[in-house]
C-alpha cells in the first residue's frame, strides 16, 4: 500500500492506494470557510490548520480501512510547488511516522501529480505529450518529453484561470471559490452572450493572459449593475471568455506539436464547459485528450498516491533516510 498526503494550498487530503492503484481511502477537508472572511489564503493559518488535521485524517484512513501502518511500503507527499508551512507541516509530521516504521518515503512534484491522474495510474505517459495544468495557481502549458520531466511552453503572464474565475466571481458577488459558482450560475442561462474586451494577448502563442479581461468585465459590472437576474447572463459570458482563450492557445499549441496526447489537470479543468469545448478541439485535431475525472482536478492526495505509486515501481525517487527530503515552494524554480 501507499499512503499519500497533499497539504500544498488549503487542502488536508490523505489516500490509500496498493500497488494496482486501487484506492482504498480518500478524504480532503477544505479550508475554504476558515481563508473566507480573509478574501484568500493565509499561509500561516493553513499551515496550522494542516498540522491539526493531518494526525487525525491518517488515523481515519487506518481505522476506517482496518490496515495498519505494518501494510505500507511507500509513503508519497507533496513537497512542492506550494506554501512552504503547509508543505513543512506533512514532512514534519510524515518524517516521524515512517522514521519510527523504516518506511521509505517518495517526494512528489505536484504538478506532475495533477497531470499524472488525467491517465490510468498503471499507462505510461505518452512522450511528447503536452500538458496542462488549470488552477487557482497555474495556467501552465508543458511538453512532457521524457516523464515526469517537464518543458514549459507556455504560461500566465498575470492571473491564473482559476484566479480569474475567482475575481470575476467576486466582481458577481459569488462566493469563494469562484469557479464553482460561476459555472452554476453559467448552467441558468443559454440565450445571448456579451462580449468583453480583452486586451492584448501575449507575444508568445502559448502564453495566456486573463487580467485585460477581468478588468473589462469587472468594468461593465461597475457601469451596468450585476442585480441577480443578470447574474447568469454575465457568468456565462464571462466563463465562456475564459474558456475561449484557453482553447485558442491550446489549440495553436496542438497545431504547431501535433502531440500523440493531451493531459488535462488542475480546479478549473472540473469545468464541464471548459471540458466539452476541449473535447470538441481534440476530436477536430484528432487527438486523444485525457483529462483528470471531475473529482480529482482539484487538489487531491489521490494524484500524489498514484505519482508516488509510479516513482515507487520504477524505484525512482525513493528516498530512506530522508535528509533530501525538504519544502521546495518554488520546486520549478529551484
Ligand atoms: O487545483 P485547485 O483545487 O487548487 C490550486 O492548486 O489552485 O484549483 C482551485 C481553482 C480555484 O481558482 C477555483 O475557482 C477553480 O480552481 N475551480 C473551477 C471549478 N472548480 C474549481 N473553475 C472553473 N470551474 C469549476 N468548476
Ligand atoms: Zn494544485
Amino acid at each position: 500500500m501507499i499512503l499519500a498526503i497533499e497539504s500544498s494550498c488549503d487542502d488536508t487530503s490523505v489516500a490509500l492506494v496498493d500497488m494496482t492503484g486501487a484506492l482504498f481511502f480518500h478524504r480532503s477537508l477544505s479550508q475554504n470557510d476558515l481563508h473566507a472572511p480573509f478574501g484568500g489564503v493565509v499561509p500561516e493559518l493553513a499551515s496550522r490548520t494542516h498540522s491539526e488535521r493531518l494526525p487525525f485524517l491518517v488515523e481515519q484512513a487506518f481505522s476506517e480501512t482496518g490496515l495498519s501502518l505494518d501494510q505500507i511500503s511507500a509513503a508519497a507527499l507533496t513537497v512542492g510547488p506550494g506554501l512552504s508551512g503547509g508543505l513543512l507541516a506533512a514532512i514534519s509530521f510524515l518524517k516521524g511516522l515512517c522514521w519510527a516504521r523504516g518506511i521509505p518515503m517518495v517526494p512528489v512534484h505536484h504538478i506532475r501529480a495533477h497531470l499524472r491522474v488525467a491517465l490510468d495510474p498503471l499507462l505510461p505517459v505518452p512522450l511528447e505529450s503536452l500538458g496542462l495544468v488549470v488552477s487557482g495557481g497555474h495556467t501552465h502549458l508543458y511538453r512532457i518529453r521524457d516523464w515526469p520531466d517537464l518543458d514549459l511552453l507556455g504560461r500566465t503572464t498575470d492571473d491564473a484561470a482559476g484566479e480569474a474565475f475567482d475575481k470575476g466571481a467576486k466582481a458577481l458577488g459569488l462566493p469563494y471559490p469562484g469557479g464553482p459558482a460561476i459555472e452554476k450560475q453559467a448552467s441558468l442561462w443559454n440565450g445571448p452572450l456579451l462580449k468583453f474586451v480583452r486586451g492584448i494577448h501575449p507575444q508568445n502563442p502559448f502564453d495566456f493572459s486573463f487580467s485585460g479581461l477581468k478588468t473589462a468585465f469587472v468594468g461593465y459590472i461597475r457601469q451596468s449593475g450585476a442585480d441577480s437576474t443578470k447574474i447568469p447572463q454575465l457568468a456565462a459570458s464571462y466563463q465562456s471568455a475564459i474558456v475561449d482563450h484557453l482553447i485558442d492557445r491550446i489549440g495553436k499549441a496542438l497545431e504547431n506539436f501535433h502531440p500523440p496526447a493531451l493531459l488535462v489537470g488542475g480546479g478549473v479543468a472540473a469545468n464541464l464547459h471548459f471540458r466539452s469545448r476541449l473535447e470538441l478541439l481534440c476530436e477536430e485535431k484528432g487527438i486523444p485528450l485525457y483529462m483528470a475525472p471531475r473529482p480529482l482536478c482539484g487538489d487531491n492526495a489521490v494524484m500524489v498516491a498514484l505519482t508516488g505509486l509510479e516513482l515507487f515501481r520504477s524505484g525512482r525517487g525513493v528516498m530512506s533516510p530522508y535528509d533530501e527530503i525538504r519544502p521546495r515552494p518554488r520546486w520549478d524554480e529551484d
